[in-house]
């Protein structure tokens, strides 16, 4: 049997990156997936069929998790969909770098809300119905701005530094109805949302990892797909760094 058959996941920002990733991981181990997207439909249905052809279960759901009623009705629609959600991956993020003299409020509201707002908000929303099952993985993607602090990022390293706050204290509250609640936290890793960012800074990041290189959005999923699996069962409060040695 499949380590995640008859689970239940909802991925945030499942459309793309390492949300898709961690989307097409989850249903590879037998997961029924719940692809979040806010705005790019046709990738998420991509991600969807993909899922499907290759035997799994998926559906794509649009909400703006940053807002209460977007994160609410994204784990109702997992929850009228399949019945339950047993993971919830809280990966939708955003960033919008610039240093502090030059950044305006709106940038520091924006990734605020978008990065850490929707992880509280969606955590919200599936502990209630985890809860009742007494079952639930709920797994956050930090980053490690968030651990060491990253100049240009003050709004986006201090979103990721509280969802480890968040994962911590959620970990401690939910813990007696055996509700994991983990992090994981990765270093660069190519995506749109890495994509502008300037060539020598990549290859400085590469060099000075101690695999001298990037790790892939696959190499996170799989790190998600642990935490998310019964293998893991005694493991909460943690956050999990996947960034080729990066952060040591
Ligand atoms: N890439 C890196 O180097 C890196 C490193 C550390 C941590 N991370 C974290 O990993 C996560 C994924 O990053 P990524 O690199 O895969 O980013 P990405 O390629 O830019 O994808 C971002 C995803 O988040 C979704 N999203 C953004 N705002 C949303 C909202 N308000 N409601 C619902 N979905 C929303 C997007 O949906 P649409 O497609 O609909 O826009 C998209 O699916 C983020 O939390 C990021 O901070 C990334």
């Amino acid at each position: 049997m499949s380590q995640l058959a008859d689970r239940v996941a909802i991925v945030t920002g499942g459309s793309r990156g390492i949300g898709r990733a961690i989307a097409l991981e989850l249903a590879k181990r037998g997961a029924k997936v719940v692809v979040n997207y806010n705005a790019s439909a046709d990738a998420a249905n991509a991600v969807v069929e993909e899922i499907k052809a290759a035997g799994g279960d998926a559906t794509a759901v649009q909400a703006d998790v940053s807002t209460e009623e977007g994160a609410n009705a994204l784990i109702k629609a997992g929850n009228d969909t399949y019945g339950k959600i047993d993971i919830l991956v809280n990966n939708a993020g955003t960033t919008r770098d610039n240093v502090i003299m030059m950044m305006k409020a709106d940038d520091f509201d924006t990734v605020i809300q978008t990065n850490l707002r929707s992880t509280w908000l969606c955590s919200k929303a599936a502990v209630k119905s985890m809860m009742r099952k007494r079952y639930g993985r709920v797994i956050n993607i930090t980053s490690i701005s968030g651990l060491l602090g990253q100049g240009g990022q003050t709004n986006y390293s201090a979103s990721k530094a509280g969802i480890v706050g968040l994962t911590k204290a959620l970990a401690k509250e939910v813990g007696g109805r055996s509700i994991t609640v983990n992090a994981v936290a990765p270093g660069f890793v190519e995506t749109d949302l890495t994509r502008d960012l300037p060539e020598d800074l990549i290859k400085q990041v590469t060099d000075f990892s101690a695999l001298g290189r990037l790790a892939s959005p696959e190499e996170i999923a799989y790190a998600v797909a642990f935490l998310a699996s019964d293998e893991a069962a005694a493991i909460t409060g943690q956050v999990l760094t996947v960034d080729a040695g990066t952060a040591i």
